[in-house]
């Protein structure tokens, strides 16, 4: 896809990997529609692109209503979307399950399965309006292997997978393209929102959100007749 004039929504724009991508497609030419909660943090981020027109949609995306409101804000201001980026999640802190307090749980499926859903649900119309668009979901390399401590995570990422690749098939033979990212560690705060420690050394050697942000720009920019349906990234 020629990404320059392209408009993309991007949740989880305020933070990490989803602000990191709003950067470099800014850089690319991409006009931006950024999504995350807070909003002091997606006005940062707005004022680090330029040359592109970006609006931000503050809005938590396990709230199905908010989720409606901002897409049609978004839909009112841009008329048509080219890329949907699912970045929007949150970490849940390694432990046995039958530690894991209920508001966790409920929040981890929302907000990393069910949000994705919801406005997934409701961008794929307009996706299709388009001559080629696509739908990038952020999974995890806990979306494809059991990984000790993580099963409320893992059940949401395998979640996004189960979805990601459904749909995928579901919109075959349209203009829109469906990918999945599955990836190990990345250098972000995601881990420290909930007070998750790492062994020494081992958080360091994660993947630079950048870099990461950079491959999934990769894999938007191929030319046509190359989709490239799912990347598995670890940094080791
Ligand atoms: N870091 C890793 O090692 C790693 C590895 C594999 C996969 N991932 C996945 O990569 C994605 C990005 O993670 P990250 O590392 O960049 O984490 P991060 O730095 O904590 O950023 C998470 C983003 O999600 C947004 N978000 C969280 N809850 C939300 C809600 N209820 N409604 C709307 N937005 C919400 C946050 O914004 P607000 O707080 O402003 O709402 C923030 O912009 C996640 O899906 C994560 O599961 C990360």
């Amino acid at each position: 896809m020629i990404l320059k004039d392209k408009t993309a929504i991007i949740t989880g724009a305020s933070d990490g990997l989803g602000k990191q991508v709003a950067l470099k497609l800014g850089e690319s030419g991409v006009n931006l529609a950024l999504m995350a909660r807070r909003k002091e943090k997606l006005e940062e981020v707005k004022k680090q692109i330029k040359g592109v027109r970006v609006a931000i949609y503050p809005c938590d995306i396990k709230e199905s209503i908010q989720v409606k409101e901002a897409v049609k804000k978004i839909i009112a201001d841009f008329k048509t979307i080219d890329i949907l980026l699912n970045i929007a999640g949150i970490w849940q802190k390694r432990m046995p399950v039958e530690g894991i307090d209920e508001q966790v749980i409920g929040d981890v499926i929302s907000i990393n399965l069910t949000g994705l859903i919801y406005i997934t649900r409701l961008i794929i119309p307009v996706l299709k309006k388009q001559p080629e668009s696509a739908i990038i979901n952020v999974s995890s390399k806990s979306g494809v292997m059991a990984q000790v401590g993580q099963s409320v995570y893992t059940a949401s990422k395998y979640g996004v997978r189960g979805f990601t690749d459904v749909i995928r098939e579901d919109l075959r033979g349209t203009s829109v393209k469906v990918a999945g990212v599955y990836q190990s560690g990345v250098k972000t705060e995601m881990f420290s929102k909930t007070g998750e420690k790492f062994d020494e050394g081992v958080f360091e050697q994660f993947t630079d959100p950048k870099d990461l942000a950079s491959a999934i720009v990769f894999m938007l920019s191929q030319p046509p007749h190359i989709w490239l349906e799912e990347i598995r990234v670890n940094y080791k």
